[in-house]
């Protein structure tokens, strides 16, 4: 007897809607999508309980005709596309009519519409994508409340990562799209608090400014070059060192997508260490395919050659103009550096040391010379006394320290102010994405304390995937001891030099610093001997 059989609709639905609907910000992604394609001026996003409880989205777009509101949630239902001439030129963000099917199977939506050439419009109550119950309703635009997500799906509930993880998602997504539609205002609401409220924006340029704020936006710069009907827009910089957190947007016809052969050419193209950027993409729509993956986050592009020459193109443009200045002056400033190469000399001829800048000194030793990067053998030292006694020396903070986050930073640190406590950092919410720090490790209390909880954040959404809190404590203990240790820049004499490597032989791993990068090099007088065959 034959064993294959064609699955039941309702498995089939499950299927799919794992597909469409890997967690709750995928479901954001699809509402806001379809919110902007009803030509929306406004949208407003409602999320309790991490999406789990509800995700409500609401727009003031053309709404829904009421004899159309049903076939919505019917698979491959779509007023975007009618023939395969029109798949091969979408202007549109959805196109295979499969979200709102998706999304209904697996989970019990309500939706409020009226379209706006209609006087009344409809109600409706889907379980598991079975319409309960529909009733004619008045109305502006969209809204559409799902509750109870996955609530038929109990194995991809359990599979969704913790709760911080799962707003981290939401809150990006939602970015996303306000960078890439500044013509519409957002806001967006968690657990019923404010996260983000965005007015319209004339230009993206506000727009990432509304977003990131101006201490990041000036470190970047803009450029744009167009040529066939092909446009990139490029904001770019490098980020501040000290600042972990990375800032890599592409946007293709102002849809996000990942798109690692961009980022790659950006790194080569325009030889930055640590570059951020937004890139926004505009291509003919009949040279761009998003049909390759089910969440649309993925782009083929017809030619993909010309986007790449197009970014180098604008890096040279960039190393034309300013970036020479910047190098000549860089130059210069190397060059006088090492004419004022001082060899210092303390306890006589014991203690000799040549600074060759960038933090790196030579130490004359006995039998020999170390290489020594300080800043890494300060950063081992505060490591460990900051792992061990972190909670030991505690410094009150006279003035308190208010720490401005964005807003995904802000969700994480708030969950984890028990974990900063732990750390010896007393943090409590200041409210409006801030956050108040009145106490901190004595080692710290004079660091960059707004940087040190930045960093932070990003180490516990890194870590987020693997729940090892001894992991996390020991980057964040690595995080803070980078912020605390002495800097390339910093003045180092001879006499901390030695105090610095007598603590260094304290530590349990004296040859690298927290990040496992060398931290010395010795070379004995007979090596160096050899060197000159003798
Ligand atoms: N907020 C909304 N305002 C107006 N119409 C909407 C809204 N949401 C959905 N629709 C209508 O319902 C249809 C089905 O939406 P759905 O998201 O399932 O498919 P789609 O957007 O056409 O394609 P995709 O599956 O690629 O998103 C849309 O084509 C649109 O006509
Ligand atoms: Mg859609």
């Amino acid at each position: 007897m034959g064993k294959i059989q064609i699955l039941p609709e309702s498995i089939v639905g499950k299927i799919a809607a794992g597909e469409v609907v890997e967690r709750p910000a995928s479901v954001v992604k699809e509402l806001i999508e379809n919110s902007i394609d009803a030509g929306a001026n406004s949208i407003s996003v409602y999320i309790k309980n991490f999406g789990i409880a509800e995700i409500k989205v609401i727009d003031d777009g053309e709404g829904i005709a009421s004899e159309d509101v049903l076939l919505a949630f019917q698979r491959h239902a779509t007023s975007k596309i009618k023939d395969d001439r029109d798949l091969i030129r979408i202007s549109s963000l959805g196109f295979r009519g499969e979200a709102l099917y998706s999304i209904a199977r697996v989970s019990k939506i309500k939706i409020i519409t009226q379209h706006i050439t209609e006087n009344t419009g409809t109600e409706a109550y889907f379980v598991a994508g079975t319409l309960k119950w529909q009733k004619p309703a008045v109305t502006k635009g969209t809204t559409i409340q799902i509750t109870d997500l996955f609530f038929n799906t109990p194995v991809r509930r359990k599979f969704l990562k913790s709760s911080y993880t799962e707003k981290a998602h939401i809150i990006e997504t939602f970015q996303n799209y306000c960078v890439a539609y500044p013509e519409i205002s957002f806001s967006l609401f968690i657990d019923e608090e404010e996260i983000l409220n965005i007015p319209r924006a004339d230009t993206i340029y506000e727009r990432v400014l509304q977003i990131f704020g101006s201490e990041i936006v000036e470190t970047l710069k803009f450029k744009t070059i167009s040529k066939d009907y092909y446009k990139i827009e490029l904001f770019i910089g490098e980020k501040p060192k000290e600042k972990y957190k990375k800032l890599q947007l592409i946007f293709v016809n102002r849809r996000p997508v990942r798109e690692q052969s961009i980022v790659s050419t950006i790194y080569k193209a325009f030889k930055l260490n640590y570059p951020q950027f937004l890139i926004f993409i505009t291509v003919p729509p009949q040279d761009v395919d998003f049909n390759v993956h089910p969440a649309k986050k993925e782009v083929r592009f017809r030619n993909c050659q010309k986007i790449h020459q197009l970014i180098f193109k604008m890096a040279e443009f960039q190393y034309k103009s300013s970036m020479v200045a910047e190098e000549t002056v860089q130059w210069q400033a190397d060059s006088s550096y090492l004419e004022q190469i001082s060899v210092f000399s303390a306890d006589s001829a014991e203690f000799e040391f040549l600074n060759l800048g960038d933090s790196i000194v030579v130490v004359k030793q006995p039998q020999g010379v170390i290489f020594l990067d300080y800043h890494a053998a300060h950063e081992r030292v505060n490591f460990e006394k900051i792992l061990n006694k972190m909670k030991e020396k505690i410094a009150k903070l006279v003035f308190p320290v208010i720490v401005n986050l964005s807003s995904d930073d802000y969700v994480l640190i708030k969950e984890n102010l028990q974990m900063l406590q732990e750390l010896g950092i007393e943090a409590h919410d200041f409210g409006k994405n801030s956050i108040i720090i009145r106490a901190v490790p004595e080692i710290i209390q004079y660091a960059d304390i707004a940087g040190i909880i930045e960093s932070i954040a990003v180490t516990i959404k890194e870590e987020i995937d693997k729940p090892d809190f001894i992991e996390i404590k020991r980057k964040i203990a690595a995080t803070i001891a980078c912020h605390s240790s002495l800097r390339a820049n910093d003045r180092i004499n001879c006499f901390e030099i030695k105090a610095l490597l007598q603590e260094l032989k304290k530590t349990s791993d004296p040859d690298h610093c927290p990040h496992g990068r060398p931290i010395k090099k010795f070379f004995s007088i007979n090596e160096i001997k050899k060197w000159f065959s003798r």
